[in-house]
């Protein structure tokens, strides 16, 4: 598929269908956006939104959060689980108020990827919706729509696989629109190409989507062997 095929199909799609109104889409900045998408690591959008803003309304910076003390910060995180999140989250804003002056290092992936907690998909969103520069993401709901659509034998946790399945994303990712875009890829993943019930019939992809063709999307993306 033309990779402008794809943007124009996935954009339309997400003027119509996606999430507009999340609380740090508006206002949009790194620190916001940071802090979002590693709540979103592993809790859902409905889950993460009265966490993010009760966040937000104590630690508004990132220099507040870096100085404030540990148990603070784990106290907002009571019940979003995986505390390592919230306390690489801490380590990562007191490197970055260090060494970055106080900001994140947006101008770079891999000055990202230094930083606790941030692996490099999480550094593409962080950078798209924060700069509008070009970076692909590849999270477990991208993975599982990417391979969907070309039909890609193997499981997604394989080497081989994933780095097909970055190739696949760095393809298709637009030079404008990044915030939308990276947005817009979430969110079709999360509710139309879901894991157990995908909605092909509503899909702007289903004439040109391999694994709906064959019958089986469900078939996709294969599990870990044995
Ligand atoms: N998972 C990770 N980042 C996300 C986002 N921005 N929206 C929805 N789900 C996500």
């Amino acid at each position: 598929l033309a990779a402008s095929e794809f943007q124009q199909r996935l954009l339309a799609w997400f003027d119509r269908y996606g999430r507009h109104d999340l609380p740090w889409q508006s206002p949009r900045n790194a620190y916001r956006v940071w802090v979002s998408e590693i709540m979103l690591q592993q809790t859902q959008v409905t889950t993460v939104i009265g966490y993010f803003e009760r966040f937000m309304a104590r630690f508004p910076t990132l220099e507040s959060l870096a100085k404030a003390p540990q148990d603070e910060v784990l106290h907002l995180w009571t019940g979003l689980g995986y505390y390592a999140r919230a306390r690489n989250l801490h380590k990562a804003a007191q490197v970055a108020l260090a060494e970055h002056n106080g900001e994140l290092p947006t101008e770079s992936i891999d000055a990202l990827v230094a930083l606790p907690g941030i692996g490099r998909s999480t550094a593409g969103a962080i950078i798209a919706q924060s700069t509008g520069q070009r970076a692909a993401i590849l999270d477990g709901n991208v993975k599982r729509s990417l391979t969907r659509l070309h039909a890609l034998p193997g499981w997604p946790g394989k080497p081989i696989v994933e780095r097909k399945l970055w190739a696949l994303a760095e393809y298709y990712t637009p030079e404008e629109r990044l915030a939308d875009y990276t947005q817009a890829m979430m969110d079709f993943g999360a509710t139309l190409c879901k894991r157990s019930k995908p909605d092909c019939l509503s899909c702007p992809f289903n004439d040109v989507c391999l694994a709906y063709a064959q019958g089986e999307p469900k078939r996709y993306p294969e599990s870990k062997p044995k």
